[in-house]
């Protein structure tokens, strides 16, 4: 079956980046997936922000970007699918091309600007699936025309309630002209003071769903600090770090190399742990992380759970390495945690110097 899998991901690498991708959606949609014959060691599950996961490794947001295929992915054996990131009116995003293949360097440039089918039509697909068992996030965003960008967190946030086992707030996509202002102290405040309050009228005595906070690689340290400390402030239950990165190291070799958008893969790996340590040294323990950025293996997720993420995400590998990956990783994962004397994820969060 595996090799079924890997020839199936070389011909799609064959054709172009985003035809291969609704190729995949569309394969996934028919039942033509892998399937995880094991349920995961008990030594997997986790616990972040307030998310119990069967396993820690997570699908990142922009490979299903209108909930499509959530359960699909979850039988593949991810711990957790992020859907979106949602808008709430239909957008079609930047012009084609928009999502590139950097092979020689194992990476991805996407400048595909929040294309999605909006705000009704993944609520749809949400209630058609509830009751099914799996955790399904929300991830939202705010349209590239509105006028009030706070109100479209606030707007997702409401019409997906009930409905999403977790949300994000994104406020770290480079693709969205001004998005990443948000990340700025008095658009924080403001945005995350919205969100408390609508959170609280939302949750009356019910128990609300965790809402996570991702951001940007691009942050220095004063800025990992107080985004810190305004996300415990407002009551966000765990940080995510982190999205794709405006930088182009000097190593990249692939002639898309410089194309505009955000670069992810295996030259994210390093920088986005370093800052998932540096916000791991700000939380100090005060509020969980999850890790994204570059995993491509079982080291790698070992790598950012010592680092100090509860949980993991990842997408860019899989379009190399197929969707048989999640499950390397997790095999991979219960021998490490073993071999290092753990009898949990937990214990070895945040183990490394
Ligand atoms: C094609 C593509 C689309 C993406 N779309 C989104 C998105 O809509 N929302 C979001 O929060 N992150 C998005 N991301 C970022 C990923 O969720 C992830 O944070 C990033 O790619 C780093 O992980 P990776 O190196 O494992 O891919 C996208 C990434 C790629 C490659």
């Amino acid at each position: 079956m595996g090799f079924i899998y890997k020839t199936a991901t070389k011909l799609m690498r064959t054709l172009p980046a985003e035809t291969a991708h609704r190729a995949t959606i569309n394969a996934l949609k028919t039942g033509l997936g892998p399937v995880a014959l094991k349920k995961p060691d008990p030594i997997l599950a986790t616990n972040v922000g307030g998310l119990l996961l069967p396993n820690p490794v997570g699908l990142a947001p922009g490979f299903d970007k209108d909930a499509e295929v959530p359960d699909a992915m979850l039988v593949s054996g991810f711990g957790f699918v992020e859907c979106g990131t949602v808008t709430p009116m239909p957008q079609i995003g930047n012009p084609k091309p928009r999502l590139f293949r950097l092979p020689e360097d194992r990476a991805v440039i996407n400048r595909m600007g929040f294309n999605n089918g909006g705000l009704n039509a993944f609520k749809k697909r949400l209630e058609d699936r509830s009751g099914k068992q799996g955790i399904v996030g929300a991830n939202l965003g705010a349209n590239k025309d509105s006028t009030d960008r706070v109100g479209d967190y606030v707007t997702g946030l409401s019409a997906l309630w009930g409905l999403a086992d977790y949300f994000t707030i994104n406020i770290s996509s480079p693709n969205t002209p001004g998005l990443r202002d948000l990340q700025a102290s008095d658009a924080m405040d403001d945005l995350l003071g919205r969100i408390q309050e609508a959170r609280a009228k939302l949750t009356g005595d019910q128990p609300s769903p965790p809402i996570f906070l991702k951001v940007a690689p691009d942050l220095d340290h004063a800025q990992v600090e107080r985004i810190t400390e305004q996300a415990r402030t407002y009551g966000m239950n765990a940080i995510i770090v982190s999205n794709t990165t405006i930088d182009r190291p000097e190593s990249l070799k692939s002639s898309n190399k410089s194309e505009g958008g955000g670069l992810s893969g295996a030259p994210l790996f390093k920088k986005s742990t370093r800052m998932l340590k540096e916000f791991a040294a700000a939380a100090d323990g005060r509020i969980d992380l999850i890790g994204v950025g570059g995993i491509s293996s079982g080291g790698e997720a070992y790598a950012k759970i010592r680092a100090g993420a509860k949980a993991v995400q990842l997408y860019s590998a899989m379009i190399y390495q197929g969707p048989g990956l999640v499950m390397d990783i997790r095999n991979d994962l219960v021998q490490r945690l073993k071999a290092d004397g753990f009898n949990s994820v937990e214990e070895a969060v945040g183990s490394s110097d």
